[in-house]
Formats: structure tokens, C-alpha cells, sequence
């Protein structure tokens, strides 16, 4: 009896280690991939948090390990310093320049200019670890030089104050993608809050004015970003776009109904779009509460896979944006192991190459290629007069400004 037991003892210890070893082997090989191929994540918030937490002050922030660092160290929302990136082997990250609804008619364009000068200046004072990107060549020259491709995103139409100028000078700072929405409407086009229970549209979708930003955006070379729009303004700025479209950081709605997800119609609109979904990792989205995994991240990947396709698929986790996070996945250190989960799903390399970075790569060359083709057909900048009569919000700004965000 008693080495029957022992043998049993023996046997479930073996298992255990050769399951151990499989999965080292899978991290490994997942590391491999992403030494290949660049990891490219779609929305990270921490310049928010420098706003909240250091009034965007750099001379004391000690980003290569925030590990000890008050107040970060003790905050849910603070999940990236240069250490863990590394660890995480992130190659490229879309900094958020993020803009309050709060400052809708207000100051929202000096805000957005307060959070590109903020991203310039954090990469500046790391030249040995990050570069500023504007181009999907420059993430792929960033990752053999080993730096971390930093591209800039804003987040939240009302960014550029009803103005295709703003817009233009929004892109010449280094702004290469644009939130159509946060949570607030704009005067041209509808968030995802109108497509929760009671809520009534606002314009139904994207107005004229919204298609022109969309196809300024084109000429221009910036990506068009859906997530946090509603579902009709999604089927209309892929209407509109010449070029494909990204969800920086956004999930499945047919396993989790929040309205920041993406039903499977947009999802299959969005495969001949030729666009992709960037995952995000925050729990709302995932489970639809407060506690989800890694393993339900990868439900949602293997869903998007289905629907749209594995062309149509990336990694937008909003780290640093969210106060939750999966377990298994607690902050940009743990990439590298929703990608051996992958592969023991049966992923093939080549499926989590795509899936890590060149997806996102694709989608950002023919965007690019999108602008080289409007500037051969001599399409010219979209000229609006000014002050527009029709954008009810231009009015707003002739009442003095108050600063609505700072602290
Ligand atoms: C999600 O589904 C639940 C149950 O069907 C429903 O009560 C809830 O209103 C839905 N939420 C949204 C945002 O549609
Ligand atoms: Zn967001």
C-alpha cells in the first residue's frame, strides 16, 4: 500500500514537472517570436497618471523601475516602467494623449498639446531606451536597435476642437492615430455610451463633417481609431475610410456586452475593412466584472480570430488606464506568457507573429500608402472656413477659458 502511494506520489510529481516544462518551453518560444518580430501594443495610459500623479513634471520621475517609486508603487492604476517593458519585451507602444470629456469646449486642443509635449519629453529623457516614431518602418528599425518605438495616439475627438486644422497640426507634432470619441459625443460624431440601455442616439453615427475628418485623416496618414465609438459611427467611418481602421484598445461584445466591445457584424465589416482589434485586458471588458485571467483574455483573441479573422487581430491591454487587471496578466511585464497560452492553444508562430505586432504593421504601411495615393491624385487639404457656423461648439470657446483637469 504504502508503495503504491509512493508511486502514485512519484507519478503526479513527473506530471507536474513535464507540464512545468512544456510551458517553459512554450515562454521560450514565445520569447523566441518576439525577438523576431516586434510586440506592439495599441493604448497605454501612463501619461495620464504623470498628469494626476506628477503635474507632468519629469525631473523626478525615475521610469526605469517604478517598482518602489511613491505614489506608483502603491496605485492599481500603474502597471509600465522601463523594467517591466523590457521583461515584458514590448518592441513599440501607442502612448495616450488623452483628453478629458470634462474639457469639451474648453480647453481640450491646450490639453492635447500638454500630453504630446509630455510623451515628447519622456522619450527624450530616455534616448538609450525609447525613440519617438512616426512611421511603421521606424518600429521596425526601433526594434532591431533594441529602443522602444514610441508613436503617439490621442484619445478623444473633441481633441481637435471641431478643426481639420487642428487635426493637421495635432499630426505634425507626431500624432498617429485619433479616438474619434472618448465618452462623450462630439458635435460630428457618437460614443459608445449612446448604445447602452436607454440612452438615444446623438447624430446616428458620423455627420458630413465627421466623414471629412475621416477622410482628412487619409490624406494625412493617421490611423482612424474606433474604440469608444458607438456601433454606428464604427460602420460609418468604415464606410467612409479609404484606408483600414484600428480599435486601439478594445474587446469581443459577444462574450462581454460592454458597449466598448466590438460585435461580431463590425468585426466581419472590419475584415474587408482589412482593419484590426487591438485586445484590451481590462476585466469590464473581458468578464464583465471585476475578475478575469489571462485565459479569458485569450478567449477573447481566439474569438476575434474566428469572427474577423487572424489578419484582424492585436494587443491594446490600456495598462496604466485601468485599475483592474487579469490574473496572470498584472502589468506590462506579462506579455510574453498570454503568448505561450496561445501556443497551447495550437497557435502557430506565424499566427502570433501576426497577432503581436504585424497585423498592426500591416494596417499602419497601408494607411501610409493610402496618403501617398490621395497625394498622387493631388487631392489637397480639406479647407473649411473659419469659424465654422455649423459646429454649435465654437460657440463655447468664446467664454473664458477655465483650466477643468488640473488636479
Ligand atoms: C448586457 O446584457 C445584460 C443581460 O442580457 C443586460 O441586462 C444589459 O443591459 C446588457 N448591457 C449592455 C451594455 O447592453
Ligand atoms: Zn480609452
Amino acid at each position: 500500500m504504502k508503495m503504491v502511494v509512493g508511486v502514485m506520489v512519484l507519478g503526479q510529481l513527473l506530471t507536474r514537472l513535464l507540464l512545468a516544462a512544456h510551458v517553459g518551453d512554450r515562454l521560450a518560444a514565445a520569447r523566441r517570436i518576439l525577438r523576431d518580430v516586434p510586440l506592439i501594443d495599441g493604448h497605454n495610459d501612463l501619461p495620464w497618471n504623470i498628469r494626476k500623479f506628477l503635474k507632468n513634471q519629469l525631473r523626478d520621475f525615475k521610469f526605469e523601475d517604478l517598482r518602489d517609486a511613491h505614489p506608483w508603487a502603491r496605485s492599481a492604476w500603474s502597471h509600465t516602467d522601463l523594467r517591466r517593458l523590457k521583461d515584458g519585451m514590448v518592441a513599440a507602444q501607442f502612448w495616450s494623449a488623452y483628453v478629458p470629456c470634462s474639457s469639451q469646449y474648453l480647453d481640450s486642443v491646450q490639453l492635447a498639446l500638454e500630453q504630446i509635449d509630455l510623451i515628447r519629453r519622456l522619450v527624450n529623457k530616455h534616448p538609450q531606451n525609447m525613440v519617438l516614431v512616426t512611421t511603421a518602418a521606424g518600429i521596425e528599425i526601433a526594434h532591431k536597435e533594441g529602443r522602444l518605438a514610441s508613436l503617439i495616439g490621442v484619445e478623444g475627438g473633441h481633441a481637435v476642437g471641431n478643426s481639420l486644422a487642428v487635426l493637421r497640426m495635432l499630426y505634425e507634432l507626431g500624432a498617429r492615430y485619433l479616438t474619434l470619441t472618448h465618452t462623450c459625443n462630439t458635435p460630428w460624431a457618437d460614443c459608445s455610451t449612446v448604445d447602452e440601455p436607454g440612452q438615444v442616439p446623438h447624430i446616428g453615427g458620423l455627420s458630413n463633417f465627421g466623414k471629412s475628418v475621416v477622410l482628412e485623416m487619409n490624406r494625412l496618414g493617421m490611423m482612424v481609431d474606433l474604440s469608444h465609438v458607438s456601433v454606428p459611427t464604427m460602420l460609418d467611418a468604415m464606410h467612409a475610410s479609404r484606408a483600414p481602421v484600428i480599435f486601439s484598445h478594445s474587446s469581443a461584445h459577444a462574450l462581454c456586452n460592454s458597449s466598448r466591445n466590438v460585435p461580431d457584424h463590425a468585426l466581419r465589416f472590419l475584415a474587408r475593412n482589412g482593419g484590426i482589434v487591438m485586445v484590451s485586458f481590462y476585466p469590464h471588458f473581458i468578464s464583465c466584472g471585476e475578475k478575469s485571467t489571462l485565459q479569458d483574455v485569450a478567449a477573447h483573441i481566439n474569438h476575434i480570430r474566428k469572427v474577423a479573422g487572424i489578419d484582424h487581430i492585436g494587443i491594446g491591454a490600456g495598462y496604466d488606464g485601468i485599475n483592474l487587471t487579469p490574473v496572470g496578466l498584472e502589468d506590462v511585464s506579462k506579455y510574453p506568457d498570454l503568448f505561450a497560452e496561445l501556443l497551447a492553444r495550437g497557435w502557430s508562430e506565424k499566427d502570433v507573429q501576426k497577432l503581436a505586432g504585424l497585423n498592426l504593421i500591416r494596417v499602419f504601411k497601408a494607411v501610409e500608402q493610402v496618403r501617398d495615393r490621395m497625394a498622387g491624385e493631388g487631392i489637397e487639404p480639406l479647407e473649411e472656413e473659419i469659424p465654422r457656423d455649423d459646429v454649435i461648439g465654437r460657440l463655447y470657446c468664446r467664454y473664458p477659458i477655465t483650466p477643468s483637469t488640473i488636479p
